[in-house]
């Protein structure tokens, strides 16, 4: 079987190295970084050269392609696929709005029933401010589409929200992401993400995660893509599972099945828990990164099988089993990430930080003249699994001390 992954993070990685584990010898990924190159083979084709992307996996043979980033999803790289012959593994542009509009998703939601903070829509700006002058304070800003994970703002005062509107709405610092936006109720509790694998009939549990967004330890600094992760989260019990099974997923796939989107892939669920009860913060329609790197060393179920299965709307053979060990994920990004991050800088230490019930995931890095250098924000993502977090996040800190490259930043209190 030859597989093709599209992305070049640590989340794709991640997949490669599963894929690896489960037996495949073709992997293929474009356009890839050094980690994933010692695992696959890494073509020049970005993840948003939709056509290269098909001459590709043509020329190649390709038997099943796993898409990683939003981007390629809401170009509809999934149904150029399906035109093609091809087989790969996620939604198509139209149900990848679940992502792609937050005000498609909420209507999806208020239409559903499905537990959500209050929200109004505007495509106007005069009447965005109008409206954030009579409400109360916090409040959350979102522009509809696609943002690099920078849309939201959480603002604490009228004069604030005015802003965000402006820079939103009139100048356009989103593009067009900002053309409409949604102001949201501001709901206090702790965060947490859940995730469902479906064939466009049913779906499969992946599990729960908790992703650690903010830049510094103790949730301190600017949001980020994510600095470290946890697999399960802490805050997800069993009781709290079947209530996101009964209030979201189901009621979700209901409405996919109502409103006849035929949904494959990931279902990411980004929840916000308040007195014990789930409410949609956002749904994605991926894999979450970092959240896929403490997830997926914990599966012990063949990966490719489910995806082929979601992809070609078969009825899933099996449930996803996991291990009982937890997995603690810690990013390593660069200096002056998220605004402006420091590149071209060698890592040293990559072959000590390699041990047992560790891993070592590449996201920004390339090869340059027998080196790894510093390519992005976000460099690498390190999981250690243990029987519990502690333990967990000891292996992660370990291989850590190991790595050295200049300006290296990293949270301290993962899984703490
Ligand atoms: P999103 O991309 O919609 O998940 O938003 C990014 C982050 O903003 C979330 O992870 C939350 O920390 C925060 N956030 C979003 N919506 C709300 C809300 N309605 N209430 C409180 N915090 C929110
Ligand atoms: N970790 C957040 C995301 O993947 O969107």
């Amino acid at each position: 079987m030859n597989i093709l992954v599209v992305g070049s993070g640590a989340r794709e990685h991640a997949i490669v190295h599963k894929l690896k584990q489960d037996g495949i010898k073709n992997i293929y990924c474009a356009p890839g970084n050094a980690g994933i190159d010692e695992l696959a083979t890494c073509v020049q084709i970005n993840h948003d050269d939709v056509n290269g992307l098909i001459n590709f996996a043509q020329e190649q043979h390709i038997s099943l392609t796993i898409v990683g980033p939003e981007i390629s999803l809401s170009l509809g790289i999934v149904d150029a696929f399906n035109e093609n012959g091809l087989t790969i593994f996620g939604p198509t542009k139209q149900a990848a709005m679940i992502e792609s509009s937050k005000f498609f998703a909420r209507q999806i939601m208020r239409n559903y029933h499905i537990p959500q903070p209050g929200f109004e829509m505007f495509d106007n700006s005069n009447e965005a401010i109008d409206y954030v002058k009579t409400i109360s304070y916090p409040a959350v800003i979102k522009a509809d589409g696609l943002a690099a994970g920078k849309g939201v703002s959480i603002v604490n005062t009228r004069e604030e929200a005015i802003d965000v509107v402006k820079a939103m709405m009139e100048q356009r610092v989103f593009g067009d992401a900002g053309k409409r936006i949604l102001v949201e109720e501001f709901l206090n509790g702790v965060e947490s993400s859940y995730f469902v694998i479906s064939n466009g009939k049913g779906f499969v549990k992946l599990g729960s995660a908790r992703d650690y967004k903010r830049l510094n330890d103790m949730d301190k600094g600017p949001n980020t893509g994510g600095m470290g992760s946890i697999s399960p989260s802490d805050k997800i019990t069993p009781a709290l599972e079947k209530k996101v099974i009964d209030k979201i997923i189901n009621p979700l796939m209901d409405a996919f099945k109502q409103e006849s989107i035929v949904y494959k892939g990931v279902i990411y669920t980004g929840l916000m828990i308040v007195d014990n009860e789930p409410y949609v913060l956002e749904f994605n329609a991926r894999f979450g990164d970092p959240e896929t790197q403490a997830i997926i060393p914990r599966i012990i179920s063949d990966l490719p099988g489910i995806l082929v299965d979601s992809a070609k709307g078969k009825t899933f053979t099996e449930t996803i089993k996991t291990k009982e060990e937890v997995s603690v994920c810690v990013v390593m990004a660069s200096k002056n990430y998220p605004e402006h991050p420091e590149t071209g800088k060698i890592i040293n230490g990559l072959r000590d930080a390699v041990k047992k019930d560790t891993f070592i995931f590449h996201a920004g890095t390339k090869k340059e003249k027998g080196s790894i250098i510093t390519t992005g924000g976000r460099v690498l993502a390190i999981t250690g699994i243990g029987a519990d977090y502690e333990s967990a996040r000891v292996k992660a800190y370990r291989s850590i001390g190991n790595i050295v490259f200049e300006g290296a930043n990293y949270r301290k209190d993962i899984g703490l």
